[in-house]
């Protein structure tokens, strides 16, 4: 299978790691030890037309993910697009249905789909599920990238808890009905949350709680709770989403995160866009970094209750902004 990669440096990089055998690169940027021997290309169109891949990985900043996955399609390749898919359910009807036209396929890079643990998970359906997780990000997270901090994308919700709300999401496979969120953050720079509690109502009647932060006062990793079943969504090193995009090929094994398997996700993204901005909140300042302090025991007992901030008693419970939207 010829596999190439657009968007070669950030996360790119860890693609590169992982198929060292990848027929081309593509990238505007200079590639950051580039390896010798495969040919770099500045331009996607030009790569696809000379190289002709059988799967292309796109790596690159979510706004681009719907021309370069379209491009990719109609060259004729299988595409594993990382993720957030796309921005918003305009664009994922989109893609799906040039996903339908050529006849390839879109496998969406929500390792969280990958994992060992789902199926065990999945026993318990229907049930409510909910996500704790504390963890601490500093200056530097927030200046990685041109879209780090930023709107639509970036926030703690859309990215680097994403996994846990798609993996919480597939537990029991149930149409979304509605999204509530109440968050804040604790840099004035931040366009986006960092610290979020998000309540989402499927149509079977089960709940699913996501309650984060990236300013935490102690760590708790990713801990995942559905029905009596404890586990963590970063368990995540189960089957490659490549190796099943190129089975699928090969053989039409099904695929674990298929473009339309994700479209309840984007429309919690499309949801977030339309919530009013973040509340400032006052923090502990250390060097790079900002900390609430008691928040991990606050996300706690809102996991445990199914609670949003501002439904607990805390120190954050009348400054935390957000709202509620029906789906569909
Ligand atoms: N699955 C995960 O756990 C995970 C982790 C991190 C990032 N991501 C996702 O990976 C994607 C890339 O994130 P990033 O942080 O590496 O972003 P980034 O902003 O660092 O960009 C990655 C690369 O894409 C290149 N690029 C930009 N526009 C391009 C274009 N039109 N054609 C080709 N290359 C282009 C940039 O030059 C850069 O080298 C995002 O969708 C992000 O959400 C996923």
């Amino acid at each position: 299978m010829r596999v190439a990669l657009v968007g070669a440096n950030g996360h790119g990089a860890h693609h590169r790691r992982n198929v060292p055998d990848l027929v081309a690169l593509c990238d505007p940027a200079d590639i950051e030890g580039a390896p010798p021997g495969v040919p770099l290309f500045r331009d996607h169109h030009a790569m696809l037309s000379a190289i002709k891949p059988d799967v292309v990985i796109v790596c690159t900043p979510p706004a681009t993910h719907l021309p370069i996955a379209s491009a990719a399609l109609r060259a004729g390749a299988d595409v594993l697009l990382e993720k957030p898919p796309v921005l918003n359910l305009a664009e994922h009807d989109e893609l799906s249905r040039v996903e339908g036209e050529t006849g390839r396929f879109v496998q969406v890079g929500f390792q969280a789909l990958g994992s060992p643990q789902l199926p065990e998970l999945r026993r318990h359906a229907p049930c409510d599920v909910s996500v704790v997780s504390s963890w601490q990000r500093d200056d530097a997270y927030w200046s990685r990238s041109s879209w780090a901090g930023r709107l639509p994308l970036d926030g703690a919700l859309r990215n680097p808890f994403a996994h846990a709300i798609m993996q919480a999401l597939s537990v029991n496979d149930s149409p979304l009905a509605s999204v509530e969120v109440a968050w804040c953050r604790t840099r004035e720079q931040l366009e986006v949350d960092d610290t979020a509690t998000l309540r989402l109502t499927l149509a079977n009647g089960h709940r699913v709680l996501i309650a984060v932060t990236l300013a935490g006062d102690e760590f708790a990793d990713g801990w995942l709770s559905a029905g009596p079943f404890q586990g963590n969504f970063r368990h995540d090193n189960g089957v490659s989403l490549l190796a099943n995009l190129i089975a699928h090929r090969i053989s039409g094994e099904p695929l674990l995160a298929p473009l339309a398997k994700t479209r309840d996700f984007t429309a919690i993204v499309q949801v977030l866009s339309t919530m009013p901005e973040p509340a400032l909140v006052a923090s502990e300042i250390s060097g790079g970094t900002r900390t609430l302090p008691g928040i991990a025991a606050i996300l706690r007992e809102c996991g445990r209750e199914f609670a949003l901030l501002n439904e607990i008693s805390n120190p954050w419970a009348a400054k935390v902004t957000g709202g509620a939207a029906t789906i569909g």
